[in-house]
Order: C-alpha cells, then sequence, then structure tokens
C-alpha cells in the first residue's frame, strides 16, 4: 500500500518514520514534507493545507491511505472530500473537526455531555463580553472560537487586561473571523498533560500519556511557543487517572459525538489540567500532538497502520496497544530568537553522530536538504528524541544527543522531563512518610 501524510514538521517526521516500518506499507509520500522527512518518504511540493491538489495527488499516485498531521485541513473538510472519492483518510470529518475548530462549539458540546471543563460564557458581541467582565473574578481565560495557530488563549490578570484581548480579538480581529465569537472560563490551576485516543467513530482505544512543556524558557517562563518538548508516559498520569479520565472524559466525548449523529474518528487530543478535584479538559484537538507525538511512537510497538486502519474501517477495540516499558523524552532544538525574530539558513552539523545511537531518532520540524547538507529552514528545527529504561536515563541519553548537535545561534531548553523528576520525587517523599 502507498502512504500519505499531510505536514511538513517533525510530528509528519514521526508518523512517516512510523508508518514505514509497517509490513503492509510499500512507499511513503509527504506532502509538502522537508529536509529529515525526505530520508523516509518522497516528498511532494503541495501544501499541507491546499485540499484540491492533494486529493488530484492521492487519486493519480492509488494513495491506500492519508494520515493528515496538521489541523487546517481537518478542519476546512479534507476527509469528506477524500472519501467522496473513495479514497481511505484517517482524520475527522469535517463536522466531528469542529471540536478544535470551534472553541464555542467544543464547550457547548462538553456541557451537553457533563464532561469536566472550566465554567465558562461564550459571546458574539464584544460589548456583551465587556460587561460580563463586571461580574467575574480574575485571572480569567479569553479564548478566540476559531483556529489561531496556537495563539489564541489569553490568560487575563486582571480586567484591563482582558478588554485589550477582547479588543484584540473581536475589535482588531488580529486572529480574523476566527474571532468572530469567543469564550470567557475561569482559569484552572494544576498540571497539565496531553492524552490521546484512536476512535472508529463508536470505539476507542487510549494511547499512553504524555507532556508538553509549552513555554519557551526553562521553569515554563516565557511566551508560548509550539512545544519545546515532550516525554512519554508521565506520572503524573497513573492507571487510576487514565481511568478517570477515559471514563470522564474519552468515552462521553465519543459516545457523545456518535449519539448526535457526528461520529468521531481519528484521532483525538484531550488536553487535560489535573486540579484536585480530578481532571478538566483545557482543549480538545482532532490530529496527533506536536511534539507529544515524537515521544508517544518510538514506544509503540504495534502497527500504526493497522490501527488506523482499524479507525477508518472499524474495529479499534480489536487492537490491543503494546509499549515500550521505556520512557522516551523528545528536545527541540530551535533557531535562536523563536517564538519571536530568528535566523534560518543555519547549517546543521552532527547529525551523522546522533545516528550511531541506539534509541535516539531525530525528528525534523524545519529543515531543508541540500548537497547532502541539512540547513534550518524554521522556528522549530529538530526534534531529539531518545528513549531510556527509566525518565532520568531518557533525559541523560536525550541531552546526549543534543550535545552533539550544532548549528549557529541554536536555542533548547534543559529541563525537558524534569516535572516527572519532580513529581516522582515528591510522590516518594509522601509515601515515605505514610509509612513512618
Ligand atoms: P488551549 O489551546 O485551549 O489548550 O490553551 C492553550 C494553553 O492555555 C493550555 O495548554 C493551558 O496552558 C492554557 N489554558 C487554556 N485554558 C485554560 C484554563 N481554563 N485555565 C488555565 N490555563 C488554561
Ligand atoms: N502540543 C500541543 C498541540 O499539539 O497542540
Amino acid at each position: 500500500m502507498k502512504v500519505l501524510v499531510i505536514g511538513s514538521g517533525a510530528r509528519e517526521h514521526a508518523l512517516a518514520w512510523k508508518i514505514k516500518q509497517s509490513p503492509l506499507v510499500d512507499k511513503v509520500f509527504c506532502a509538502p514534507g522537508n529536509g529529515g522527512i525526505s530520508e523516509v518518504a518522497e516528498c511532494v511540493d503541495i501544501p499541507a493545507d491546499d485540499i484540491e491538489s492533494l486529493l488530484k495527488f492521492a487519486i493519480d499516485n492509488e494513495i491506500g491511505l492519508t494520515v493528515v498531521g496538521p489541523e487546517v485541513a481537518l478542519v476546512e473538510g479534507i476527509v469528506d472530500s477524500f472519501e467522496k472519492e473513495g479514497l481511505k483518510i484517517f482524520g475527522p470529518s469535517k463536522v466531528a473537526a469542529k471540536l478544535e475548530g470551534s472553541k464555542v462549539f467544543a464547550k457547548e458540546f462538553m456541557y451537553e455531555c457533563n464532561i469536566p471543563t472550566a465554567p465558562f460564557e461564550t459571546f458574539d458581541n464584544v460589548n456583551d463580553a465587556k460587561e460580563f467582565l463586571n461580574h467575574v473574578e480574575f485571572p480569567l481565560v479569553v479564548k478566540a472560537d476559531g483556529l489561531a495557530a496556537g495563539k489564541g488563549v489569553i490568560i487575563c490578570n486582571d480586567i484591563k487586561e482582558a478588554l485589550k484581548a477582547l479588543d484584540e480579538i473581536m475589535v482588531e480581529r488580529i486572529f480574523s473571523e476566527a474571532g468572530n465569537s469567543i469564550v470567557i472560563e475561569e482559569c484552572l490551576k494544576g498540571e497539565e498533560a496531553s492524552i490521546l485516543a484512536v476512535s472508529d467513530g463508536e470505539n476507542y482505544i487510549v494511547l499512553d500519556s504524555s507532556q508538553d512543556h509549552k513555554r519557551i524558557f526553562d521553569d515554563d517562563l516565557g511566551p508560548n511557543t509550539g512545544g519545546m518538548g515532550a516525554y512519554s508516559p508521565t506520572p503524573i498520569i497513573n492507571d487510576t487517572m487514565m481511568l478517570t479520565v477515559e471514563e470522564q472524559i474519552i468515552k462521553p466525548t465519543i459516545q457523545g459525538m456518535s449519539s448526535d449523529g457526528t461520529p468521531f474518528k481519528g484521532v483525538l487530543y484531550v488536553g487535560v489540567m489535573l486540579c484536585e478535584d480530578g481532571p478538566y479538559v483545557l482543549e480538545y484537538n482532532v490530529r496527533f500532538g506536536d511534539p507529544e507525538t515524537q515521544s508517544i511512537l518510538p514506544r509503540m510497538k504495534n502497527d500504526l497502520v493497522e490501527v488506523m486502519l482499524a479507525s477508518c474501517d472499524g474495529g479499534i477495540d480489536k487492537i490491543k496497544l503494546e509499549w515500550e516499558n521505556k520512557v522516551c523524552v523528545c528536545v527541540v532544538m530551535s533557531s535562536g530568537g523563536y517564538p519571536g525574530k530568528y535566523q534560518k539558513g543555519k547549517e546543521i552539523n552532527g547529525l551523522d553522530l546522533v545516528k550511531t545511537k541506539t534509541d535516539v531518532v531525530v525528528f525534523h520540524a524545519g529543515t531543508k536538504k541540500e548537497d547532502e547538507k541539512y540547513y534550518t529552514t524554521s522556528g522549530r528545527v529538530l526534534g531529539v528524541t531518545a528513549m531510556g529504561r527509566g525518565i532520568e536515563e531518557a533525559i541523560s541519553n536525550v541531552y546526549d544527543a543534543v550535545e552533539l548537535i550544532k548549528f549557529d545561534r541554536c536555542f533548547f531548553r534543559r529541563d525537558i522531563g524534569a516535572k516527572a523528576l519532580k513529581f516522582i520525587k515528591q510522590a516518594k517523599r509522601v509515601s515515605s512518610r505514610i509509612k513512618s
């Protein structure tokens, strides 16, 4: 079978890398791909949101399965377009993708289905939203309804910040029509984790947990980014908590979408906040997480293509997922200055030194290959990923690999996975106190 992966980041590199290992697959294409992806797939120069050209390519090349990385094409209905032509594609329909495409839709759906999420109000009129601010406590969170490339969530500490956020989103329209409506919700406190489940519309299987690191600097300081690293599994989600997330969030989401006549197929990503009284949904995504996927897939023993085909055709509940009994950590190496201004075109050295290491793989986020050399092309450049028998060993292995890779003005966080270590130490202290 020929498989087409859509997208150009490290998540798509990880997907193409894992898909290529499937005995069901003869060839992998990636549109548009990047320098690193070209090592495992044939890159095709079609943008990830050009549904018409992607469809034509899939028909002309007899693609047996298409896998969509980023959300834009899903929210615009790529799955409906492909299925209309009888093509197999992994992901949700346009209406089901509204779980990510509209925060107002997602919040109202959670409210209807009794799924735990922060208390909220929705507005499509800026004056009503501003009036509402006179009756609330701070901090609170203002969210643009539509897709905003991960920038549409603003945490406001006082009324001045909230008024500014409302003006930016609803008047200045910094996210254009994504700001037609907004959600205002309570600010939750706790640890965040990412839970991914694959569904065939009726049933689902849950992947091992992971944790993203969204801020640019160590200790979660500085502005938000596309994600500076991740690790899997996270000790913050123990077996009991995973069952709670499944019962209170995943199951009612899949059942609710099905009974609304909009069954959800593909991968459902739930961003949860673990609060004192249990897990709350911060957001749904209708695709694989980036960089979570880079830390999840190296541990997956199953054939990912079998899992995806079961999502498309039904029978996902027959699959039993198996995982390497190791921890995997992914550290993102970025261009200095990101998420602000940065320079591109820097030569990357040391990638060959890392290739010889076992249990280490480098997923490319923004590179191009010219004359057998790699150059940086974007803010996030590489997702260096390593496994270890525990979190400590995985962290040590990944940073050993990171130290071998060099490019001018390279930047990375030095504390990826540190939260897991801290959590484990704290849990040990508590249990020894209880025993003594
Ligand atoms: P979202 O795109 O909705 O996940 O929001 C992006 C990030 O904003 C999340 O990963 C959280 O760090 C933060 N966030 C979103 N909603 C809330 C909330 N209700 N309380 C606290 N932080 C939030
Ligand atoms: N890691 C956050 C996301 O994929 O949206």
